[in-house]
């Protein structure tokens, strides 16, 4: 199994302004590597996942600022949210997050402790809402026939694995990985998620402390862009930034990163 490469590891460093003795939350700890670097640094953190098969505090970003507080973390230096999925999430086949393994239960929760599968979501929406997941989530240009075509095969037979939505979309990597893409986001309600993840860490931060945020989605990329422009804070990036060609030739990951850095005031 590839172990997951911390995405800008630098960059993210440079903008938390990591320093001996303070304190910082890593929202996303998934395989550490990023706070690990922070506390080689000397720095504290208090790392969260929604995913207990980590070695973080279980729990979701969207309730930061209670899980800050009870941690003893309530005013901090610095916030990174690293988001989407881990290396180690996406080659699991049982979490069904790929396409890959075909023979993987539909899952697609980054915390299979609670709600709905992916399976189960896809079995019970109606054809139009199915259709607006993969037309809101991923600008499927495909959303309208493959959304019928789910309603017509679960007619027949329950979906239940990657396999069988492999199935009824074909051998298409980009449509497929666009599909899976948009039912994770909504599984896991990734945006609204998102919205309660930045507004709790606003209230966490000290004056002057650090928001870092990495997006994978241009959505996801918007929703930030627009909260740094209208909440408290200084824009470090007026543009995102992205990795070298060299860092995305190395890990791929990196291809769709982009990091926005605020300070806030
Ligand atoms: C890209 S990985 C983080 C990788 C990490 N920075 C590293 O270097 O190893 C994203 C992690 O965020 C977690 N995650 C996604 N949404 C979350 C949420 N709403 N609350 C808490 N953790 C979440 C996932 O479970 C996953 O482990």
């Amino acid at each position: 199994m590839k172990p997951h490469i911390p995405v800008l590891l630098n960059q993210v460093i440079a903008g938390l302004q990591v320093a001996a003795g303070k304190r910082y939350i890593d929202a996303t700890f998934g395989g550490g590597g990023h706070a690990r670097e922070i506390e080689r640094r000397g720095g504290k953190v208090l790392g969260i996942d929604t995913d207990p098969d980590t070695d973080a505090v279980h729990g979701n970003f969207r309730d930061i600022k209670k899980i800050a507080q009870e941690n003893g973390f309530s005013k901090v230096s610095g916030i990174l949210f690293d988001l989407g999925v881990s290396s180690h999430q996406l080659d699991t086949p049982e979490r069904g997050f790929s396409y890959r393994f075909t023979n993987a239960p539909l899952d697609l929760r980054m915390d299979q402790s609670k709600g709905e599968t992916a399976a189960q979501l896809i079995n019970r929406l109606p054809e139009s809402e199915l259709y607006d997941i993969f037309v809101r989530y991923a600008e499927e240009e495909l959303a309208r026939p493959i959304a019928h075509a789910i309603y017509r095969a679960r007619a027949v037979k329950p979906i239940e694995t990657t396999g069988d939505l492999v199935k009824i979309i074909g051998n298409r990597p980009g449509v497929l990985s666009r599909i899976f893409q948009a039912l994770r986001i909504a599984v896991n309600d990734e945006f609204g998620a998102l919205k309660e993840g930045l507004a709790g860490a606003e209230e966490l931060l000290e004056q002057e402390g650090r928001l870092v945020v990495l997006t994978f989605h241009s959505l996801e990329d918007r929703i930030v862009k627009k909260f740094l422009e209208r909440s408290g804070f200084r824009r470090i990036t007026k543009k995102p930034i992205v990795a070298t060609q060299e860092e995305k030739e190395l890990n791929p990951r990196a291809r769709s990163a982009k990091l926005r850095i605020g300070e806030k005031l």
